[in-house]
């Protein structure tokens, strides 16, 4: 069984205790989000005219909640220039909020300064959509493996090749490839050296942003179940960024979906797909393509372009493209709202809106004998995970 999950104290170091904070012993399990995001905001001030040189404010992140359990995949999905990698940036605080807080792991990373604040980000890395232009051409894989375990003071030469040697096997890399450049290497393999320099570190969460959208498809699905054997062996928590509905279907446990900066609809995955609740949401599961064109849904196409974040529309955010839109929604700003099952929505009309008559299974798309190629393939395809040893030294690292 995996372990009782390391934690950080306030000092962010690691530490281990065997339950979570406020649990009894023999009592109700208690469980507590490993991030929890509490009105996170982040405002640029921009020139938007070259001329006039006006400063105006754009809202990149703008009142952002959430919580990420333990051994979750939450996934973040919107429109480009939505939000969502800064969002995912103020959580790893690689830049700093204009409001709101961060907690991870039960401590406020916002209070973190110097040491404290390197330690913590050794729990919390991220795989980027490039994996060409996020490795240095010029370090080898064993160089790019090595430098967060140095930088981070971990181990000695002897631990730090063990550890180096069993994470490529993780992520389906013959070791005897760590003297190679980037260059040298395909784009799926890449993408295994950036996943393999988040893990090196033993983080608890990782954020992937975007981390197939760059790969051919037919890597993409390798990737995706390497990342679902890797996150069921250790334990990962993911807060997986991405637009394509296909690949989040797969991979996620719940979907929060942004807009314009604000997060407008949560839901588990099932549910999610099987009902989504707001406009937008309804609106990207439309865009999927439809097995039979002739079979007509409650499809809803979107209109108009995506408002520009520096003149946020008043009212809902969503309403210059919303068919549903009343004045209501033109005036007063719709809040995420329960509404039960563990999901939330920012809809004013979330109650009168018509069924939903169902989207396609992303699958579906293909015949019968298509799925049963495609899942052939992904068996196939499926790195075989050597069975790791991980001994007493190399779990010092
Ligand atoms: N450093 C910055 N200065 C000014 N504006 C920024 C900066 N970083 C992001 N933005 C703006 O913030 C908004 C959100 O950007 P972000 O990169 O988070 O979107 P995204 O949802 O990740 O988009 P994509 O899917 O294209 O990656 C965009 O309008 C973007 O132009
Ligand atoms: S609040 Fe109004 S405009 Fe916004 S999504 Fe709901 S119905 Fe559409
Ligand atoms: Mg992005």
């Amino acid at each position: 069984m995996y372990p009782a999950p390391a934690r950080i104290d306030g000092r962010g170091r690691r530490t281990r205790r065997c339950l979570p904070e406020g649990a009894n012993r023999g009592g109700p399990i208690v469980t507590e989000g490993l991030l929890e995001i509490r009105d996170l905001s982040k405002t640029y001030t921009v020139s938007q005219s070259l001329i006039t040189r006006r400063k105006q404010v754009l809202r990149a992140v703008d009142g952002v909640s959430f919580s990420l359990k333990r051994g979750e995949t939450l996934a973040l999905v919107g429109e480009s220039g939505c939000g969502k990698s800064t969002t995912a940036r103020l959580a790893m605080r690689l830049i700093e909020p204009s409001a709101g807080t961060v907690r991870f792991d039960g401590s406020d990373i916002g209070a973190l300064r110097g040491s404290p604040l390197r330690r913590f980000r050794r729990h919390m890395q991220i795989i980027f959509q490039d994996p060409f232009a996020s490795l240095n051409p010029g370090m080898t894989v064993w160089q790019t493996l090595e430098e967060p375990l140095i930088v981070n003071d971990l181990g000695n030469q002897a631990t730090r090749r063990a550890r180096i040697h069993e994470v490529m096997q993780q992520v389906g890399l013959a070791p005897e490839y760590a003297g190679r450049y980037p260059h040298e290497f395909s784009g799926g393999q890449r993408q295994r050296i950036g996943i393999a320099r988040a893990l090196i570190v033993r983080p608890q969460l990782v954020v992937c942003d975007e981390p197939v959208s760059a790969l051919d498809v037919s890597i993409q699905a390798q990737v995706i179940n390497l990342l679902g054997d890797l996150q069921a062996q250790l334990g990962l928590s993911y807060l997986f960024i991405s637009h394509d509905l296909a690949v989040v279907k797969h991979i996620a446990d719940r979907v929060a979906v942004m807009y314009l900066g604000k997060i407008i609809e949560t839901a588990p995955k099932r549910d999610f797909f099987a009902s989504p609740r707001h406009p937008y949401s309804r609106a990207l599961l439309s865009a999927i393509p439809q097995p039979n064109p002739r079979e007509r849904l409650n499809r809803m196409a979107l209109s108009g372009e995506i408002p520009n974040p520096i003149n946020l529309p008043q009212g809902c955010r969503f309403h210059p493209r919303c068919p549903f839109a009343v004045d209501r929604c033109r005036k007063e700003e719709p809040t995420l709202t329960d509404v039960g099952a563990d999901k939330a929505v920012a809809c004013h009309r979330v109650d009168d809106l018509p069924d939903w008559e169902g989207s396609p299974d992303p699958l579906d798309i293909l015949s019968p004998a298509g799925r049963r190629r495609v899942a052939a393939y992904a068996a196939r395809t499926r790195p075989q995970l050597p069975t790791t040893n991980s001994s007493q030294d190399v779990s010092e690292v």
